[in-house]
C-alpha cells in the first residue's frame, strides 16, 4: 500500500464516509494505541518513524511531543491543536486531505491527543474551507457516536473532547503561536519564545501544534507498523507526501508521492510538463514563502535536506511554476504584496520593510526605478532577514525575492535599463 494518505480518495466517489474509511482499516491505528500501548510507547514509535512535520518546516514530530510533561506531575490539562489555516498561496493539500477523508484527519487526532495525553483538542480551520467544516463536522459526530471520542475511548481510560473552530482568516493565524492567540479570542500576534507551546501554550497549557498532513500519517504508523512506513520513502525523509504543481504545466494538481521523489518526475510525469509554447525559468519547491530554483534543479529529490542544500525550502511540497512569458520581477511584487498586505504589523522591518519593498518593485515596473534600487532590495532581504522580525512571516517574504534578484538579475535590470516615464514623488 504505497498511498496511505489517498488510498481512500476514489474517482467517481464523493467522499470517503466512514464505512469506506473502515473498511480499509480505518480507526484500527487508535485501538491498537488506546488498548494495548501506553501513551510513551505511541511517542517513541512515532519518534521511530522518523516522521517530520508537513507543515513547512520538516520539525521531528516525535521529538517535538517529547518536550510535553508527562507522568504523575504533569499538568493535568494538555491540548493538542491541528493546523489547518492553509493559506499558503498555491498550496490546497490539506483542503484535499479534509474534504475527502475526514474520518482520517479524526483518528490522527485522537492518536496524537493520547500520545501527549490532550486533555481537549481543536482543529484550527481555514474560515474559508466551508466543505471541509461541513465534512469535519459530520466526521466528529460519528467519532462520539462509535465511542471514538468522548469519555473512555473504546472502553479505555482515555477520554478527548474535539472542537472545530473556523479562523476569522488571516495569513499569520498559520504560524502557530499567532494561531493559539487567536484561538484564544485574542489578536492574533505571534507569541515570544521560549517557552514553547510545548510546555506554555494553549491558555498557557503545554499543547502541540501540528499540521493536518503531519497528522494524517499517525493512524498508518500505528496500524502498519514502522517497517512499512520506512520503507516508502525513496530518499533519506521517510513516508510519502502530497507534492502538487501550479502553473502553466500541462495538468496542475497534487498526488501522493514517496519522499524524495525527483522534482522532474513531478513536473514531468504527474504534472504532464509545461503548456504548449512555455518553457521552464524556475519553480518556488513549497508555497511562495520559499527560494527559487532552477531547470539546472530538475533532478534534485523532494526531501527537507536536499532542498536545502540547494538553497531553498520544501516548505509545503506544492510546487509554483515561473514560465517564460511571466516577468520574473512581477511575479516577485505579487507576492511581496500578499505578504505586505498579511504582515500582521507587531515589528518595524515587517511592518514597515514589506510596503517598501512594494513601492520599490512598483517604481521598478512602471519605469520610475533609481540606480541604487536592486542594492536596496537586496539590503532589505538581509533586515528581513531570520532573527531580524519576530516570527518567520518576513523571512519567508525575503527568499523569493532574495532569489529572484540572484537567478534574474537581468530581468530586474531591464526595467532601470528603460526610461523613466515620469519623475519619482
Ligand atoms: C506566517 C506563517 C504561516 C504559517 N502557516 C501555516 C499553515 O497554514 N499551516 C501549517 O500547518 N503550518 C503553518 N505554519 C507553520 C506553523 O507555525 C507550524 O510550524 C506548523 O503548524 C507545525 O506543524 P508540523 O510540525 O506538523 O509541521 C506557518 C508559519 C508561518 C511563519
Ligand atoms: S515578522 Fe511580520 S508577521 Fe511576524 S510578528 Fe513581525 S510584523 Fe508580525
Amino acid at each position: 500500500m504505497q498511498t496511505p494518505l489517498t488510498k481512500n480518495i476514489k474517482p467517481g466517489r464523493d467522499f470517503a464516509t466512514l464505512a469506506d474509511y473502515r473498511a480499509t482499516g480505518g480507526y484500527e491505528g487508535l485501538r491498537k494505541a488506546v488498548t494495548s500501548m501506553e501513551s510513551l510507547q505511541v511517542q517513541q514509535v512515532v519518534k521511530d518513524s522518523e516522521l517530520r512535520g508537513r507543515g513547512g518546516a520538516g520539525f521531528p514530530t516525535g521529538l517535538k511531543w517529547s518536550f510535553v510533561p508527562m507522568g504523575e506531575n504533569a499538568p493535568a490539562t494538555k491540548y493538542f491543536v491541528v493546523n489547518a489555516d492553509e493559506m499558503e498561496p498555491g498550496t490546497f493539500k490539506d483542503r484535499v486531505l479534509m474534504e475527502e477523508d475526514p474520518h482520517q484527519l479524526v483518528e490522527g487526532i485522537i492518536i496524537g491527543s493520547y500520545a501527549i495525553r490532550a486533555t481537549s483538542a481543536y482543529i484550527f480551520l481555514r474560515g474559508e474551507y466551508h466543505l471541509s467544516a461541513e465534512r469535519l463536522a459530520a466526521a466528529i459526530s460519528e467519532a462520539y457516536d462509535q465511542g471514538y471520542l468522548g469519555k473512555n475511548i473504546l472502553d479505555s481510560d482515555y477520554s478527548l473532547d474535539l472542537y472545530l473552530h473556523t479562523s476569522a482568516g488571516r495569513y499569520i493565524c498559520g504560524e502557530e503561536t499567532a494561531l493559539l492567540n487567536s484561538l484564544e479570542g485574542k489578536r492574533a500576534n505571534p507569541r515570544a519564545k521560549p517557552p514553547f507551546p510545548q510546555i506554555s501554550g494553549l491558555w498557557g497549557k503545554p499543547t502541540i501544534v501540528n499540521n493536518v498532513e503531519t497528522v494524517c500519517n499517525l493512524p498508518h504508523i500505528l496500524y502498519y507498523g514502522l517497517d512499512w512506513y520506512h520503507g516508502l520513502g525513496r530518499g533519506k525523509d521517510k513516508g510519502t507526501k502530497l507534492f502538487g504543481a501550479s502553473g502553466r504545466v500541462k495538468r496542475p494538481g497534487i498526488w501522493e508521492l514517496p519522499m524524495g521523489t525527483p522534482i522532474r518526475e513531478i513536473l514531468e510525469e504527474h504534472a504532464g510538463g509545461m503548456q504548449d509554447g512555455y518553457r521552464l525559468r524556475g519553480f518556488l519547491p513549497g508555497g511562495v514563502s520559499t527560494d527559487f530554483m532552477l531547470p539546472e534543479h530538475l533532478d534534485v529529490p523532494m526531501d527537507f535536506e536536499a532542498i536545502a542544500a540547494h538553497g531553498s525550502r520544501m516548505g509545503t511540497g506544492t510546487m509554483i511554476i515561473l514560465d517564460d512569458r511571466t516577468c520574473p520581477v512581477e511575479f516577485v511584487l505579487n507576492v511581496e504584496r500578499f505578504f505586505s498586505r498579511e504582515s500582521c504589523g507587531w515589528c518595524t522591518p515587517c511592518r514597515d520593510g514589506l510596503p517598501w519593498v512594494v513601492a520599490i518593485l512598483e517604481d521598478l515596473i512602471q519605469g520610475k526605478g533609481r540606480p541604487g534600487d536592486l542594492d536596496l532590495l537586496h539590503h532589505q532581504t538581509r533586515m528581513m532577514g531570520p532573527g531580524n522580525t519576530f516570527c518567520a512571516l518576513a523571512p519567508g517574504a525575503m527568499e523569493p525575492l532574495q532569489s529572484a534578484l540572484k537567478y534574474f538579475r537581468d530581468d530586474f535590470e531591464k526595467y532601470l535599463r528603460r526610461p523613466v516615464l515620469a519623475e519619482a514623488g
